[in-house]
C-alpha cells in the first residue's frame, strides 16, 4: 500500500469516489496498489464489461441461452412456422444486442447455411473441418471450443454448434411442407437442411471490436 502510507485511507477514498467511474476503471485497472483499497469500497464498482477470454465464454453462453428461449417459446405458442419468423427476426437482434451490451462482436456461421449472410470467413472454415471431423471422431462437441487470433489482431473464441434432435424439424431431412413454403419465402437459397443430430451444424463465434 504505496499511497496508504502517506495519506489516510478515509482521506483516499474521498478522491477516488469524486472521480468519474471511468478514472476508477482505469485506475483499478493499471494500479495494484490502489486496488487493495478499491476492493475494500464497497461503493466502487467498475461497469466496464469483460472483454477477456471468460467475457466471450459468457457472451456465448448468453446469445445461446436467449435463442434458445425464444425459440422454445414461439414452438410452443405457434409451432415451427411461426418460430421461423421468430429465428428471422431474433436470431441476428440477440446476437447484436448482446454484443452491444458486452462490447463483442457475437455471429453465428454455418457448415452449410440458410441465411448468406451468416457467410464463413477462412479460419471459420478451417475450424469447422476440424471440430466436424473431431466430432466424427466421437468428440463431445461441449468441448470444442478455441481461442484464436484474427489475421487483424483480434481477439476470437469460437465454439461448435452441434445438432440436436429439437433443430431437426428446420434443418433435418424431412421437412414439413407448410414450414419448408416458410423458409424459402425469407431464405429462397436456404442450404441448412438434410442434417443429423450428431452432426456439426455451425460456429457461435465472439470477437473484439478492436486489436
Ligand atoms: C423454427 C425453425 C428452426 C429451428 C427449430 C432451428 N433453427 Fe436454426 N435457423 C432457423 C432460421 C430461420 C435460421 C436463419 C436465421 C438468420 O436469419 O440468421 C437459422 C439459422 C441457424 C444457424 C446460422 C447459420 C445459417 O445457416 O444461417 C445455425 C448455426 C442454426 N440455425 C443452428 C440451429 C440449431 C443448433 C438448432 C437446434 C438447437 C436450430 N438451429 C433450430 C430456423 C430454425
Amino acid at each position: 500500500m504505496l499511497l496508504s502510507g502517506l495519506v489516510p485511507q478515509s482521506e483516499i477514498l474521498n478522491i477516488l469516489f469524486k472521480l468519474p467511474a471511468e478514472s476508477r476503471c482505469r485506475l483499478r485497472r493499471g494500479s495494484v496498489a490502489l486496488l487493495g483499497i478499491l476492493l475494500c469500497a464497497p461503493a466502487v464498482t467498475c461497469a466496464e464489461p469483460d472483454t477477456g477470454h471468460a467475457g466471450m465464454v459468457e457472451a456465448a453462453a448468453e446469445f445461446s441461452g436467449r435463442l434458445r428461449t425464444a425459440l422454445q417459446s414461439a414452438m410452443r405458442a405457434g409451432g415451427p412456422v411461426a418460430a421461423i419468423e421468430v429465428c428471422h427476426q431474433q436470431a441476428p437482434a440477440i446476437a447484436t444486442a448482446v454484443g452491444a451490451e458486452r462490447g463483442l462482436l457475437v455471429r453465428r456461421t454455418g457448415v452449410r447455411l440458410r441465411n448468406p449472410g451468416n457467410v464463413a470467413d477462412p479460419m471459420d472454415q478451417q475450424l469447422m473441418e476440424d471440430f466436424a471431423r473431431q466430432m466424427a471422431e466421437g468428440a463431445d462437441p461441449a468441448t470444442l471450443a478455441v481461442l484464436s487470433s484474427t489475421p487483424d489482431g483480434r481477439l476470437r473464441y469460437t465454439r461448435a454448434i452441434p445438432v440436436e434432435a429439437v433443430c431437426l424439424a428446420c434443418h433435418g431431412d424431412a421437412i414439413a411442407p407448410d414450414l419448408s413454403d416458410a423458409i424459402k419465402a425469407h431464405y429462397p437459397d436456404d442450404r441448412a437442411t438434410g442434417f443429423q443430430p450428431g452432426q456439426l451444424r455451425g460456429l457461435l463465434v465472439v470477437e473484439t471490436l478492436n486489436p
